[in-house]
């Protein structure tokens, strides 16, 4: 389980320090950046698959 995010520069996070637990939701406005934290999540598996 992922416990523990760091994503610093990616769209627009600039820095973005996450305690995670089995069950997170994620709200907020539009353009808030919801959908830049999963895409993090898929970059960082991507880059796993690729290793
Ligand atoms: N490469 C980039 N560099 C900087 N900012 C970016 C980049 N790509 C996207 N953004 C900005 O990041 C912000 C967050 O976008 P994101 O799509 O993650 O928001 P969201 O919370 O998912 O919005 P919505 O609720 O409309 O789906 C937007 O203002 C977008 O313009
Ligand atoms: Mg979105």
């Amino acid at each position: 389980m992922i416990t523990r995010l760091a994503v610093s520069g990616y769209r627009s996070l600039r820095d973005l320090r996450l305690v995670l637990s089995r069950l997170n939701v994620v709200t907020g406005a539009n353009g808030s950046g919801k959908s830049s934290l999963y895409r993090s999540l898929r970059l960082l598996a991507d880059v796993a698959q690729a290793a």
